[in-house]
């Protein structure tokens, strides 16, 4: 072990002699190229060739040495670990398609697989160190012959393109976010040639659109991408350059898969999108100006006007099942405009939950950080959103310690967090990224021992606010719909309520609420459940449960 650990230690450590491990890791795995790249290969990608030389795909450059036999995986056995956010989760359900369709099989344990891909998430430091972690380890399997192609996929393939060769030899494959569809490719040049194999090319257009996210069989819930990208900047975010520009799925794609999800049994659907309410649908030619920014909010680009926008395109979802509960993550405050307050509160089945990222209550710090707006503009939004949709659940995210943070910036923020109380919230201490305009222009200069206190501040009275707010709902009844066995007891279920707060009742038989029929049915996932709210933490809610009840025969 310990002469492993110090092989390792090398591996990392020498960055100068990259092709000697790899031969080390690919000599027993890859079959004799048939007929090799040629001239016009090496001088296309001679030019973007690092000191590694990976063989860097572009999206136009034909592989004439590849055919669709050579595209194939035979059965060859994939691994894809995921780390990061709800888009990482269905990219990997992407890539899990793509996969599918060129004759890969995608396993569940990392011990049956003989390639392995991570699905990476680089938005903070820490989650960039957890992957490299796991890479130590998988280096181990490598090294053993376990493993024959490792690949890293997402956001840090993308922050760190070919740099990541020089960082960790071992890796085989590298494609961003909007090369999932070329993983086939890769992964036949990586296995006929030996070379690295990368794509990180950012695209103005693919959304994945026309690839079924695969997703197991008695999945409850399921996601649908609408919306790829950033475009709105905040000066201490690496998505808009991992993600790259704002683009929008045709209304029509999505509503497909929304109906195709309901005839397959799915009971709720999260519509996702890095900024999921500026959704605009551009492949329509309408002059739709009737949706605005919120009052008080201003982008760093110039208001859009054409296309259709998310109000349009969650009416149309919701009306697609009225008995499949919608929601949607994550937006930004500015796109919250009337019209898309009006349509939640129409619908029964879009859950009244939302998602407010506010990240500061600090005048100063919300401008460093290029959010734009105030905490008086923030302040009126959450007050028009409670006007309009009494019940709504809000919660939020908070960077603390970001450039400048002084310990008033921070009382602010304690404040705005105790004058919304929100249900809750996800707290972060700042973490600097290169590209962004923090990194350029600003001083990372608060402490990391005060930046952990201030989020153990901030984590403790959100705690004690949500306990609060769970507290209010014993004695009340709510529907929550049940997802799967509780993780402490197969006699227990596990659903969540609107708000999306976990709730644990007993699995019993229960009457159900029928017009032209009574009987009595056993809880099973997929089932809406009316329960009796009995005792809570602030986390979770424990419930009796009263009877089943369909979603659409809410009041
Ligand atoms: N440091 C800390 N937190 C960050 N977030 C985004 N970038 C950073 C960063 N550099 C947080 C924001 C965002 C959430 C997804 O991650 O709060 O809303
Ligand atoms: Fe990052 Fe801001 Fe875009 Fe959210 S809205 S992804 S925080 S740049």
């Amino acid at each position: 072990m310990i002469k492993y650990n110090r092989i390792l230690n090398k591996l990392f450590v020498d960055t100068f002699r990259p092709r000697i491990c790899r031969r080390l890791a690919s000599s027993s795995s890859r079959p004799q190229l048939k007929s090799g790249p040629d001239l016009q290969h090496f001088l296309a990608t001679s030019q973007t060739n690092s000191i590694l030389d990976p063989f860097v795909v572009t999206r136009n450059l034909p592989i004439p040495y590849i055919n669709e036999n050579d595209l194939n995986g035979n059965g060859a056995k994939v691994f894809i670990r995921t780390y990061g956010c709800q888009m990482n989760v269905n990219d990997t359900q992407i890539t899990s398609t793509v996969l599918k369709n060129s004759g890969y099989e995608l396993v569940d344990d990392i011990n049956d697989a003989e390639i392995v891909f991570l699905m990476t998430c680089a938005i903070r430091e820490n989650a960039e160190t957890k992957v490299w972690n796991k890479l130590k380890e998988l280096s181990l399997l490598k090294i053993n012959g376990k493993i024959k192609q490792i690949g890293l996929l997402g956001c840090i393939a993308e922050r760190l393109k070919t740099e990541i060769l020089v960082k960790h030899q071992l890796i085989d494959i590298i494609a961003g976010p909007d090369s999932y569809r070329d993983l086939p490719k890769l992964l036949a040049i990586n296995r006929m040639t030996g070379q690295n194999a990368v794509n990180v090319l950012l695209s103005f257009d693919e959304t994945y659109s026309d690839i079924m996210p695969t997703i197991s069989k008695s999945s409850v819930t399921a996601f649908v991408s609408i919306m790829r990208g950033c475009d709105n900047m905040c000066s201490y975010c690496i998505v808009p350059f991992t993600r790259g520009r704002e683009r929008s799925r045709a209304i029509e794609s999505i509503v497909n898969e929304v109906k195709q999800l309901s005839n397959s049994g799915v009971k709720e659907v999260t519509l996702l999108g890095q900024n999921v309410n500026s959704y605009r649908d551009l492949s329509h030619e309408s002059n739709n100006t009737s949706i605005s920014l919120v009052p008080g909010f201003k982008t760093v680009y110039k208001p859009r006007l054409r296309g259709f926008t998310f109000d349009i395109l969650l009416d149309e979802v919701a009306k697609v099942d009225p008995n499949m509960r919608i929601r949607f993550t994550s937006p930004h405050p500015k796109d919250f405009a009337d019209e898309v307050l009006h349509v939640i509160r129409k619908h029964n089945n879009i859950c009244n939950c939302i998602h407010l990222p506010v990240q500061s209550g600090s005048n100063q710090v919300l401008a460093r950080m290029r959010r734009g707006y105030t905490r008086e503009a923030y302040l009126a939004l959450v007050d028009r959103i409670r006007q309009l949709i009494p019940d709504c659940a809000l919660s939020s995210d908070f960077i603390c310690g970001f450039c400048g943070e002084t310990d008033d910036d921070h009382k602010l923020t304690v404040d705005i967090m105790q004058k919304v109380r929100y249900m809750s919230a996800f707290t972060f201490a700042y973490s600097m990224r290169q590209r962004t305009h923090a990194f350029h222009k600003l001083s990372d200069d608060v402490s990391s021992d005060v930046k952990i206190q201030r989020v153990n501040q901030i984590s403790q009275l959100y705690r004690d606010i949500a306990l609060e707010i769970n507290k209010s709902f014993i004695g009340k009844q709510q529907l929550i719909l049940i997802e799967n066995v509780s993780k402490k007891s197969d006699n227990y279920l596990y659903g969540r309520n609107e708000a999306n707060l976990k709730v644990i009742v007993p699995k019993v038989v229960i009457p159900v609420v029928d017009q032209n029929q009574s009987s009595l049915k056993l809880i099973e996932a997929g089932d809406y459940v009316r329960v009796d709210i009995q005792d809570c933490t602030a986390i979770t809610l424990m419930a009796k449960p009263i009877c089943h009840q369909k979603l659409s025969h809410l009041p």
